[in-house]
């Protein structure tokens, strides 16, 4: 994967991603959809997220683990396969940390090109580990911006961040606060990992027009928003009963108004009403989302040197005897 994406370029394949997510969002409701199932422990959560559009099956495994990198480990890590439905043979198992990366890049991307105001320049980056350069990419893609103010509790983090985009043609400043980061950007990403109902971005540091991109906060009892945020801004979601238990909407009623994003690029909901609107992305991950990832990675990589066939099935000569592949079995008397 990583071969894969450093040959082609992380920004190309976030671009190239975008119509694929595109497709699959304008067919929602042709999807076997339900919210992702979760185990909980002190330690994070662990996921499995399955969708199907009856022609092919996608799941992706994936953890949060928001103390992990001060063990050493990633906060997130996933894999993932798709398989034919007319037979429900795999197709394709894959690593998924990096793509999963890719994907949370592209939908915000897809999601920016029609809630951001077209003319937006500035971005601010709130927690810099390691979805953060993708974001970036992503954003870039879609709207062109160059300009970062980022701000993370830990300074290497964001050292980390410049070393890995400014050789890429970004420009970046370092803010002294989560607010300071804020203060005049058009586009806000909030990307921090904190198993905790945080307030990384409050309601007096956004101005009339953000897009708010917000991705950290997709477990109970872990946000990162102002309530008063997502009372001031039109909220838009991928799957209601998926967010509201794990978005940022957990913490408002269970009525609270919002709107499910695939009805923009279906064309039955509107995106930006005004140049004075706040736009909020309640991002959590959706199961589709991995589903036009996997999809896109096995076009790209079919035939290719990226990809190598795996003895994964069990193919007995006669299907019905799969004790006969064990020919060489001697019973021990
Ligand atoms: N919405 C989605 O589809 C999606 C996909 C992938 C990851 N995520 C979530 O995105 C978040 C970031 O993931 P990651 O892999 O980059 O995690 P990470 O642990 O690599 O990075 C998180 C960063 O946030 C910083 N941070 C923590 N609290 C902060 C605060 N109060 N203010 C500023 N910075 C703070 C940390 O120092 C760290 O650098 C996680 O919460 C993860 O669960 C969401």
């Amino acid at each position: 994967m990583a071969r894969w994406v450093s040959d082609v370029g992380p920004e190309t394949v976030i671009a190239e991603m975008i119509p694929y997510l595109e497709r699959d969002f304008a067919r929602w409701e042709r999807f076997d959809k339900s919210p992702r199932t979760a185990s909980h422990t002190p330690f994070g959560v662990i996921e499995l997220m399955p969708t199907s559009d009856y022609e092919q099956y996608a799941f992706k495994y994936v953890n949060g683990h928001p103390s992990n990198p001060a063990k050493g480990f990633q906060t997130v890590t996933a894999f993932g396969a798709l398989s034919d439905v007319s037979n429900g043979y795999p197709i394709l198992v894959s690593e998924m940390t990096l793509l999963t990366a890719l994907r949370t890049a592209a939908t915000s991307a897809m999601v920016a090109r029609r809630l951001a105001r077209p003319d937006s320049r500035v971005m601010a980056m709130i927690g810099t580990g390691s979805q953060a350069e993708f974001q970036a990419l992503g954003m870039r893609a879609a709207l062109g911006i160059r300009a970062l103010q980022i701000w993370d509790t830990d300074p290497a983090a964001m050292e980390k961040f410049s070393r890995n985009l400014e050789p890429l043609g970004f420009e970046i400043r370092h803010a002294s606060s989560n607010a300071d980061a804020a203060d005049g950007a058009d586009v806000i990403t909030t990307c921090t990992a904190d198993k905790a109902l945080a307030r990384v971005l409050q309601n007096d540091m956004v101005q009339p027009g953000t897009h708010i991109n917000a991705i950290g906060g997709d477990c109970p009892g872990k946000t990162e928003l102002d309530p008063q945020l997502l009372r001031n801004s039109t909220v838009f979601v991928e799957y209601p009963p998926q967010t509201r238990v794990e978005g940022e909407i957990q913490q408002m009623p269970s009525d609270f108004d919002v709107v499910e994003f695939w009805k923009v690029i279906a064309g039955e909901a509107a995106g930006r009403r005004s140049p004075q609107e706040i736009t909020l992305f309640d991002s959590v991950g959706f199961a589709i989302e991995d589903f036009s990832a996997l999809r896109f990675l096995a076009d790209q990589v079919a035939g290719t040197e990226y990809e190598a066939d795996i003895d994964l099935v069990a193919e007995p000569d006669d299907p019905k005897d799969l004790f006969g592949m064990l020919g060489s079995y001697v019973p021990v008397r």
